[in-house]
């Protein structure tokens, strides 16, 4: 299915934007306020890591960004068009065709794992586990994870992890705390390869500790 294509549309803009974003679980007595103004645009072809303590709101705002959550307040703009006037035909493309994830919680050597951490939203889209497992090894290959080095295939990649090993390949450093972007760093430029990745599985554990 081809996708919307003012959806597609190539530009200098920003490819994704979270203007003002707020989540609220569970609205009235026992609300939780998980995202409390989250604003950020993430340039085409940049490698984003997303940091921040359990509970920060990291999985909020990749559900939010991935397309699977919507959020209580603020826009949320793919290419310049505000998700949130997609039509659910076209969101089911945009979530099948235009995004992939990684989840933070897989494991560099344990690739089963990392595996099956991505393809678990795609269970949650009902796509079949043939294709499923063919997409998870796709989008693994393209942070790198898949053959231990990264690919610098120009995609836009905003992966969320506990890991400081993980985050240290990533152009550009976000770290949550309560709901807010507590800091931002680039380190390396958008257009630049991503800093190169050491092969992990050649180290013993207290080398890579050590790094
Ligand atoms: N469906 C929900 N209903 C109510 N509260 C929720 C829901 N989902 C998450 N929360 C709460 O929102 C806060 C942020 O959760 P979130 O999963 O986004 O954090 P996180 O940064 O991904 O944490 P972790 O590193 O442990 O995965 C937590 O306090 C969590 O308990
Ligand atoms: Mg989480």
């Amino acid at each position: 299915m081809p996708l919307p294509t003012h959806v597609t549309a190539e530009g200098d803009r920003p490819v994704l934007v979270l203007d003002d974003i707020h989540k609220i679980y569970n609205p009235g007595p026992l609300q939780v306020h998980v995202l409390k103004g989250i604003s950020l645009a993430v340039e085409r072809g940049d490698y984003v890591a997303i940091m921040g303590h359990s509970g920060s709101g990291k999985s909020t705002m990749l559900n939010i960004l991935g397309c699977l959550d919507v959020p209580s307040s603020g826009k949320y703009l793919i290419d310049g068009v505000d998700v949130a006037q997609l039509t659910e035909a076209e969101l089911a493309d945009v979530r099948n065709q235009f995004l992939g994830f990684v989840f933070q919680s897989f494991n560099l050597v344990r690739r089963t794992s990392a595996l099956a951490n991505v393809e678990l939203p795609l269970v949650y889209a009902g796509v079949a586990k043939s294709e499923r497992r063919r997409r998870a090894i796709t989008a693994l290959g393209l942070v790198g994870l898949e053959d231990g080095r990264l690919n610098a295939a120009g995609r836009t990649i905003v992966i969320i992890t506990h890991e400081d090993d993980v985050a240290a390949h990533a152009k550009r450093v976000i770290t949550l705390a309560d709901g807010r972007v507590a800091s931002d760093h680039r380190k390396a430029p958008v257009a630049g390869e991503p800093p190169r990745l050491i092969d992990l599985t050649a180290l013993e554990d207290d080398e890579v500790a050590a790094s």
